[in-house]
């Protein structure tokens, strides 16, 4: 039988838990966002993290930023967030307007403010198998849902579908450091069927509707679906045809209600952590 991934639970658990370590606090955590241009899906994403961080007892700052935005402005206010004591995280939303490039920016959030995980420094310590300041929060979420329902990893087959530095390739390197034997699939794999019908762990991260079918499912593998897709019926799915590969799975996460809540979870838990971190509390 398939157990379905309940998501939701497990973030809304980690979240009292973040909620009663930070109120035993003398300082709260500051998580301060910054969004630029007026994306639809990011402005979604943004309020979100917005409420989540105020309801776990956060400082929380959101600072919405004008499509037009200079690359000198966003400089002037990283440079600002990674000297203002009451921040702990900096999570600068992407995608950007196409004439900022994120690179340009990342590498200067402070590593120890980074609550996203993207600095080379943090991406490079994940790479080194070294314990980063913290861990990008999707990937973190999935391997946290993995190793609460017991899916073992280690000398597993995991397939992950997508190669993006938000998602695909530190989900990978996660799963390698747990000694799975790890492929990633991209737009340019030949036979993808064949490819990810070897997958004991199937983690899709493209936001692609139904790029994974039936036939590509191994019987019990856990299907992880990291797709985020607004339909036409106004309905969030994800990558996965759930319902037809609902009974084949051992484990499938649904779209919404499966990584969605834990990616926002392991956020405040990457704020708090760093909270700790900079106030030599662990
Ligand atoms: N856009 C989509 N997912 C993410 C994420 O995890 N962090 C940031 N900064 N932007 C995103």
């Amino acid at each position: 039988m398939t157990v379905i991934i309940d998501g939701r639970a497990c973030a809304e658990k980690i979240l009292e838990n973040i909620k009663i370590k930070t109120s035993k606090l003398n300082k709260k955590p500051g998580l301060s966002v910054i969004l630029v241009g007026e994306n639809p899906a990011s402005k979604v994403y943004v309020k979100n993290k917005e409420k989540k961080a105020i309801e776990a007892g956060f400082n929380s700052n959101v600072y919405r930023l004008p499509e037009n935005t200079s690359k000198l402005e966003l400089l002037n206010l990283i440079d600002k967030l990674n000297n203002e004591d009451n921040t702990d995280g900096i999570l600068l939303q992407l995608p950007l307007p196409k004439h900022l490039n994120p690179s340009d920016f990342l590498d200067k959030i402070d590593p120890k403010k980074d609550v996203d995980g993207f600095h080379p420094i943090n991406s490079g310590k994940l790479l080194n198998n070294e314990k980063p300041y913290v861990i990008p929060c999707t990937p973190k979420g999935i391997i946290r849902l993995l190793d609460e329902y017991n899916i073992e990893i280690a000398e597993k087959n995991a397939v992950v579908i997508g190669r993006s530095n938000i998602v695909g390739k530190p989900v990978s390197m996660l799963l390698l450091n747990k000694n799975a034997t790890v492929t990633i699939a991209h737009s340019k794999t030949k036979n993808l069927i064949d490819v990810v019908k070897q997958a004991d762990i199937i983690v899709s991260a493209t936001g692609i509707s139904n790029i994974i079918t039936k036939d590509m499912v191994k019987e019990g593998a856990a299907v992880i679906d990291v797709g985020i897709i607004r339909g036409e019926d106004g309905k969030l799915k994800g990558d996965v045809d759930f319902n037809n590969i609902k009974d084949i799975a051992g484990f499938i996460t649904p779209v919404p209600g499966g990584v969605g809540p834990m990616t926002i979870a392991m956020l405040m838990e990457n704020t708090l952590e760093l909270h700790l971190l900079r106030n030599n509390l662990c």
